[in-house]
């Protein structure tokens, strides 16, 4: 582990300082993992914060409580972030955690458990938009740059947590078999109902339809936007600042072809082409 400005460099990926340290990664390799613990993973800006929200609801059948007064960041807790050591004691079992480990650093008590993993994947054009809008707003990230430097920089993996299409393979090959249920984030933008079934049959809970109604409208775009437990309104101005962008921002698919020129997006289409040669993952967005 090594420094470098905002950033602490674990095992070769950027982490943020402002929510990182060299405990946090200790204490995030030390955990006991329980059979009973749920794991959603992502690539940094592929809906994390949503399925902050949804987990919750769909495990206690719909209870508003919890999203209602706990912020994300307690209530489905990063594992590798200083808060984790702070509040995992405090949840309520089954243990709902967040992470954007990729599958070989997740802790070593993980890998013989029975503990389930949500594994939520986002068109990386759309990834790379959310992700340059979030480096506008919170200060504790590097600027930027311009779009294109910005561009470069994530294909070339200078970004948070490393190269998306290293993340995104690390969890296909994973050979977690049905210990892993993959999503979408554009799935989800689609049709969430849809979604909130299968995860509940994943989940092992029986949501009645009146219940699966109401955790869709809770979860919708614009609701969440207004819920200050989960729209960072709580984080400081000089922190995240949101006359410059919200963090709830647009919440679509497809974004990117607002943002990227043809040149940028042939390049950026032929380097994850390449990067995802011989791998046999198809994604929705790979036709458009
Ligand atoms: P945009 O910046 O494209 O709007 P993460 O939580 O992993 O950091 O991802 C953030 C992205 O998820 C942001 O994308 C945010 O708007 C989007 N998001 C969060 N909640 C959402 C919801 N209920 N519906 C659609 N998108 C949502």
């Amino acid at each position: 582990m090594a420094n470098d400005g905002n950033y602490i460099v674990y095992h070769g990926l950027l982490c943020p300082k402002e929510t990182h340290s060299f405990e946090s990664f200790k204490y995030a390799e030390e955990i006991k993992v329980e059979d009973e613990d749920i794991f959603t993973v992502t690539y940094p800006k592929s809906g994390t914060t949503w399925m902050q929200e949804i987990v919750p609801l769909v495990l206690n059948g719909g209870d508003l409580t919890p999203v209602q007064t706990i912020p994300n960041w307690d209530r489905v807790p990063w594992l590798e972030e200083t808060r984790a050591a702070l509040v995992l004691d405090r949840l309520p079992s089954p243990r709902a955690m967040v992470s954007h480990m990729p599958y070989h650093l997740m802790p070593p008590s993980f890998f013989p458990s029975k503990a389930k993993v949500i594994y939520v994947t986002r068109n990386p054009k759309d990834v790379m938009v959310s992700s340059f809008h979030f480096h506008k707003m919170a200060s504790f990230l590097d600027d930027p740059g311009t779009f294109d430097e910005f561009l470069n920089k994530f294909l070339s993996g200078q970004v948070l947590f490393g190269k998306w299409t290293d993340h995104v393979k690390s969890w296909r090959n994973s050979d977690l078999g049905d210990r892993i249920l993959y999503i979408t984030y554009e799935e989800m933008v689609k049709d969430l109902r849809g979604v909130l079934e299968r995860l509940s049959r994943f989940l092992g809970r029986d949501l009645s339809e009146e219940t699966l109604d109401r955790v869709a409208n809770h979860c919708c775009f614009s609701n969440m936007k207004l819920n200050a437990m989960s729209n960072y309104s709580l984080v400081p101005q000089e922190i995240m600042d949101s006359s410059k962008s919200t963090f709830l921002r647009k919440g679509v698919a497809g974004d990117w072809k607002n943002h990227f020129s043809p040149e940028q997006d042939s390049k950026f289409t032929a380097v994850l082409k390449e990067e995802m040669n011989g791998t046999n993952i198809k994604f929705p967005w790979d036709e458009e």
